[in-house]
């Protein structure tokens, strides 16, 4: 059914605003002219407009702005990534339902994705404000080939490729802040949270969640982020189409996601370091039990932070949070 839509939209989108007869979409398909009608009404549902003229046949005259399984996958270029889309218009957290998807053995590439979501869920447990409609909220269930240890890597992958998009999307400067928060001018836009399944020396999937603030105003956030987080459209003024936007993330994603497994990590460290945030600076670099100064020197080949301590010793840290000095008032992540 759900095939026989796309074939269909794609029938009608090559026709480029021509008329497509319904003989010719029934023989196409291998449907009847009354199932061509039952399609047109739910791409009509969808936000699709079709035309229907008698003797002339169906046009697309105008393509929906709404996020749907339908409109992300139609123009949608890539050759893996988001083949299946779970689309929910209001969920808990995407993450939840990609686990449960990759439990059930959803394939490599599906993605969730949900106008709203009443229960985001950011890293160190904090709470991911979902606005619906205003941003992406969105899962992908990868199931890489690689040893678990390599999974961080992925993380900053998913950072770089963010920091891409919006640079390439809107002509902003985003900075990517250790490990994987991108901000514009030093406020938040966007978030990954990364989650995995594994066993020993085997990964069964990872869930990469990634959360993007596009078409929020300043209200839509709680009082108490009001002043850390910010989105495209604040910083831009203007409003941003959701579903173009998730396309150009997917392809990205697909393309850094294809070179990293045929040339491993150096290309993602060496782009990661062109968004970094404040490298060459002091920080203090806080655990569970303890916190100490050091200089952060950038990434290493692993994905680990980079670090010189006061000592003069190179040490790799691996997780934590850390804080910047340098005259500026210390601060955290969001
Ligand atoms: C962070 O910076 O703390 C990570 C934020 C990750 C938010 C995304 S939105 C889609 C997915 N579902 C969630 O509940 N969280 C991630």
């Amino acid at each position: 059914m759900e095939s026989t839509r796309n074939r269909l939209i794609e029938l009608l989108e090559t026709s480029d605003k021509q008329f497509v007869s319904g003989q010719f979409l029934s023989e196409k398909l291998k449907i009847s002219r009354s199932a061509i009608w039952k399609h047109m009404k739910e791409l009509e549902k969808d936000g699709y407009h079709v035309e229907g003229v008698s003797r002339k046949g169906y046009r697309i005259v105008k393509f929906p702005d709404k996020v749907s399984e339908n409109t992300i996958q139609w123009g949608l270029r890539t050759g893996w990534l988001g083949k299946k889309i779970i689309h929910k218009t209001s969920t808990t957290t995407t993450q939840q339902i990609a686990h449960q998807a990759a439990q059930e053995n959803a394939e490599h590439g599906t993605i969730v994705i949900a106008d709203e979501q009443t229960k985001g869920k950011g890293r160190m447990n904090r709470q991911w404000d979902s606005t619906k409609g205003k941003g992406i909220w969105m899962s992908i269930i990868l199931r890489p080939n690689f040893l678990p240890v390599m999974a961080p890597q992925l993380t900053l992958l998913s950072a770089t490729v963010l920091a891409d998009v919006i640079a390439e999307h809107t002509a902003l400067t985003p900075k990517i802040k250790w490990p994987n928060d991108i901000l514009i001018s030093d406020q938040k836009t966007a978030g990954i949270l990364t989650e995995m399944q594994a066993e020993q020396d085997q990964i069964q999937y990872v869930v990469i969640g990634l959360g993007i603030n596009v078409n929020q105003i300043t209200e839509d956030f709680d009082k108490e982020i009001q002043d850390k987080a910010t989105s495209l459209h604040i910083q831009t003024g203007h409003q941003w189409n959701i579903k173009d936007f998730i396309q150009h993330v997917l392809q990205s994603f697909e393309n850094s996601y294809d070179s990293f497994m045929q040339n491993g990590f150096p290309d993602v460290k060496y782009k990661w370091e062109s968004y970094g945030y404040r490298i060459g600076e002091q920080i203090k670099i806080k655990t569970l039990h303890k916190e100490w100064k050091a200089k952060f020197l950038g990434i290493a080949e692993d994905g680990a932070l980079l670090t010189k301590t006061e000592n003069d010793e190179i040490k790799k840290i691996y997780s934590g949070e850390i804080e910047w000095f340098m005259g500026r008032e210390s601060e955290n992540a969001k």
